[in-house]
């Protein structure tokens, strides 16, 4: 089975830096903690970049979907003034950059695949493309996760080698169908809905089990206590201090 880590940073190390940036995956690093989980959407002419919103202006102020935005105009936009001015210039990254900087880090990553509207098959067959060529083969590969199954199958038909994640805020009813057919090694879900009843079910089904996204470290601790394995959170600083 996969071995996840205890913690993992959220969208880089979302309470620290700008979120789904390299300086916000820089961050997480300096930390401690040794995996980030990120999100990864297409631009209007389809290049993956980490990024979370279907709509630019949260993070960058312009008020324009990703999906009608070429990478090129991405690209020019501001991703880290939002945060604090320090981090004033930062981009938008690609997935390459993201997975360079990762590598160079010594890094595990966490791919979440969070499609745009109807893209789903596009975003996962983008995704794989970049990973099969910037990862090396011979390193252990990132985990891909998705709430999308249409994704999870393409990563299954493309790239059967990439272990794969079945993301839900609440545990489906059909969770263990679907992580099967889609061949999961993992089950990330919220920490709220979890109870400790459904996360011996999954761990005694042989999953890894992941929840997101826990800022707290009572809760944490409780949900290691029910066989959780990896705690998904914004402030890996404080997780890592607080439970390695
Ligand atoms: O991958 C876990 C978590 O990131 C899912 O929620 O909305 O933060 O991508 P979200
Ligand atoms: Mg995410």
């Amino acid at each position: 089975m996969l071995a996840l880590p205890r913690v993992m940073g959220h969208r880089g190390a979302a309470a620290l830096a700008p979120e789904n940036t390299l300086a916000g995956i820089r961050r997480a690093a300096a930390t401690g903690v040794r995996w980030v989980e990120f999100d990864v959407m297409l631009t209007g002419d389809s290049v993956p970049v980490l990024f979370h919103d279907d709509n630019l202006k949260r993070i960058t102020g312009r008020d324009a979907l990703m999906a009608q935005t070429t990478y090129k105009d991405v690209r020019a936009l501001d991703a880290g003034a939002w945060f604090r001015p320090e981090f004033a210039g930062e981009p938008v990254p690609t997935l390459e950059d993201g997975l360079a900087l990762i590598r160079e880090l010594g890094l595990g990553a966490n791919i979440e695949i969070k499609p745009t509207s109807g893209r789903d098959r596009e975003t996962a067959a983008a995704t794989v493309e970049v990973v099969e060529r910037c990862w090396p083969a011979a390193e252990p590969p990132p985990l891909i996760s998705s709430f999308k199954r249409d994704s999870l199958a393409v990563v299954r038909d493309r790239a059967a080698r990439l272990p794969r994640g079945l993301l839900a805020v609440r545990l489906p009813r059909d969770w263990l169908s679907a992580a099967r057919v889609l061949e999961c090694s993992t089950v990330h879900v919220a920490g709220r809905w979890l109870t400790a009843k459904r996360a011996a079910r999954i761990k005694a089904a042989g999953y890894g089990l992941a929840c997101f996204t826990i800022n707290d470290v009572a809760q944490a601790r409780t949900l290691l206590d029910w066989g959780v394995d990896s705690i998904i959170t914004d402030s890996p600083d404080v997780m890592v201090a607080a439970l390695s």
